[in-house]
């Protein structure tokens, strides 16, 4: 292809780059052309005839597609809740089923005025702290990662919502940074066994917010010390599908008023509340 050629072409050939490795490569091809042309999808389908230069640049982030770079950490966007969001390859990519623990937050707490302080550990990209703090506009809450590049993605996004005054975010493991009072403890944490074999693309994310320890749950069940040494009144957790029985398990001769599970659309348990 030379170096500049038009919308209608250009969308046919990055298809034929992508149809091999990518399952909707039609659809991909205009993300990809919508983001290199910053335009949205009415302007693209609306000028087909435009022309489109800076091809390499473009081509070879198909090129990478191709290889299962994930797309959102070529475009920098993602969408969560039906929001837009800043990624990058720092933080984890936001995945569908955490929309589940924002809605089960909200059912937990009737009163969306009060003033509480919300504590997320392993803020990621932010969008857990963020999607909550747009709901909940008296609250205070304080973000934890252990990575500075997830913390310095999360800055990107907290601002972008202008909520630098009501987000803090704090370099550290779990709790340690958090010397408060926690009335709602939030996390969605790495819980995949170390030795688990996952699937190519998820190569390109942080292992540290994948892998939970040689079982996968080691991370749960320090949080769930933490809950039940501090006498937290709420916390509600993200957890793999398999993991319910032994959470059950580790919380059975502990003094705690309800255990409730939340499943996913497929059924599958994905994560719990715990009241204290
Ligand atoms: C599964 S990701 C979740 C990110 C984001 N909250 C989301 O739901 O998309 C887990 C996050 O926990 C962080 N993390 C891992 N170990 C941690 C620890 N010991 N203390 C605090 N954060 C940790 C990782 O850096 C990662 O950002």
């Amino acid at each position: 292809m030379s170096s500049t050629s038009i919308v209608k072409d250009v969308l046919e050939e990055l298809t034929s780059v992508l149809m091999y490795n990518v399952p909707r490569a039609a659809r991909e091809a205009q993300l990809l052309l919508m983001h290199h042309l910053g335009c949205d999808e009415l302007w693209l389908i609306t000028h087909q005839r435009s022309e489109v230069d800076e091809l390499d640049k473009l081509f070879e982030l198909a090129k990478r597609r191709a290889k299962n770079e994930p797309l959102e950490y070529l475009t920098n966007k993602v969408s969560f809740y039906s929001e837009e969001f800043f990624i990058a390859p720092g933080a984890l990519i936001p995945r569908p089923e955490t929309e589940l623990l924002i809605d089960e937050v909200l059912a937990n707490v009737a009163d969306k005025e009060a003033v509480l302080t919300f504590v997320e550990v392993g803020v990621g990209s932010g969008i857990i702290s963020i999607m909550l703090a747009k709901h909940f506009k008296n609250a205070k809450f304080i973000a934890v990662d252990i990575s500075q590049d997830a913390l310095n993605i999360a800055k990107k996004n907290i601002e972008k919502f202008s909520l630098e005054e009501r987000i803090e975010l704090r370099l550290g493991s779990l709790l340690d940074p958090v010397e408060e009072s926690i009335d709602y403890l939030i996390s969605n944490p790495p819980y995949i066994a170390n030795d688990a074999k996952l699937e190519h693309n998820l190569s390109y994310e942080p292992q540290n917010a994948l892998f939970g320890g040689d079982i996968g749950d080691e991370i749960i069940k320090k949080l769930l010390n933490e809950v039940l040494k501090l006498g937290i009144n709420l916390f509600t957790c993200e957890i793999g599908y398999e993991q319910k029985g032994k959470i059950t398990q580790y919380l059975q001769n502990t003094k705690i008023s309800s255990l409730k599970f939340y499943k996913d659309l497929s059924g599958f348990d994905r994560g719990f509340t715990l009241k204290v």
